[in-house]
């Protein structure tokens, strides 16, 4: 713990009230100087402190950013969120950054975090809305050791695991989408955007990103996504702290990926079943640039969605965007 962080935490600890900056030099053993130093610093990463020269200084909080030391805070983890976590005002992608500090060593659990991303990057070279302040936007670096065709079974068991972050931390009925969208009343809140390196048979690194709409309004949401996209202050009526659903996220992911890593799919599959509404339903698949229509009858032990078509012919399909029809 650096300095600066036992300042937060101190400064946390005193919210709403006014601390001396005797007292805060005294109780951290530093000099005053230093003090106002990290005072500073925590201003300009977003931290609301009053200050007045006969009472000292008045911490209000922070507006709500992803700062590392807030994610951190009582979270019941090991891994994930106990490493380096990067947390990047503006980037390009933070699957991006992610893969970078991958390539660099980084370790597994490594989280990177932006409050705005200008190249934000979807599925199929789609890009992912990402304005500031309003959406989670996150990648978390993983060195499982699989081989690289279970490694599809990440996204899904990355899709249980934001599905059932919104639902504890807003209460709204999240449902997953095979293979990576998390809906709330059939339209789009979240995505996952997981991306491989591979070496010989086995995974080096995956990063897995997660793109989340949080405080986004519907006039803050470009004119091709009002009717396909929502984000949790559309559906609850009111803005919800990111921190909040991204730690319930971290929490949830690291239960899961513990499974995973002894059973694979297999052991989250239950799971997944039991939020998701696409079994039974009429879709359309693309399957090697055909598209393919039929009912939806299973996501079996490997995670891999099987459609049956009108001839009552079986068909896996192991990657592809799944349009669901409204007919019966
Ligand atoms: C999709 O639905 O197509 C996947 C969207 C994934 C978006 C997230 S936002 C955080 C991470 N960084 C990126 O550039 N993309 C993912």
């Amino acid at each position: 713990m650096t300095t600066r962080d036992n300042l937060l935490i101190y400064l946390k600890k005193n919210k709403n009230s006014w601390v001396s900056g005797q007292a805060i030099s005294q109780e951290l053993a530093v000099s005053r100087a230093a003090v106002n130093k990290h005072i500073k610093t925590l201003r300009q990463k977003g931290y609301e402190i009053a200050s007045s020269t006969k009472k000292g200084y008045f911490f209000k909080g922070v507006k709500d950013l992803l700062l590392a030391a807030e994610i951190r805070e009582d979270l019941d983890t090991r891994i994930f969120g106990q490493q380096e976590i990067v947390f990047l005002e503006e980037t390009d992608s933070t699957n991006r950054q992610a893969r970078l500090r991958a390539e660099k060593s980084a370790p597994e659990g490594t989280v990177v975090a932006a409050d705005r991303q200008s190249s934000g990057r979807g599925r199929k070279g789609r890009s992912w809305f990402s304005p500031p302040g309003l959406g989670i936007y996150v990648s978390l670096i993983l060195r499982p050791s699989l081989a690289p065709s279970e490694a599809p079974g990440i996204t899904l068991m990355t899709a249980v695991a934001a599905a059932e972050a919104v639902i504890a931390a807003t209460s709204l009925p999240a449902r997953i989408k095979w293979p990576n969208d998390i809906l709330v009343h059939g339209k789009k809140l979240a995505g996952i955007l997981t991306e491989i390196s591979t070496e010989m048979d086995s995974v080096n690194y995956i990063v897995v990103g997660l793109g989340l709409n949080v405080n986004t309004s519907s006039k803050d949401l470009p004119r091709e996504l009002q009717k396909s996209a929502t984000s949790v202050r559309i559906e609850t009526g009111k803005r919800h702290e990111r921190i909040k659903i991204i730690q319930a996220f971290l929490e949830k992911f690291e239960q899961l990926y513990d499974r995973f890593d002894k059973g694979g799919f297999a052991s989250v599959r239950e799971e997944w079943l039991g939020l998701t509404d696409i079994v039974g339903k009429r879709a359309v698949v693309e399957k090697a640039g055909n598209k393919l229509s039929g009912v939806v009858t299973d996501i079996d032990t490997e995670g891999v969605l099987v459609l049956e078509d009108h001839e009552k012919r079986l068909h896996r399909v192991f990657s592809g965007d799944l349009i669901l029809s409204t007919k019966k």
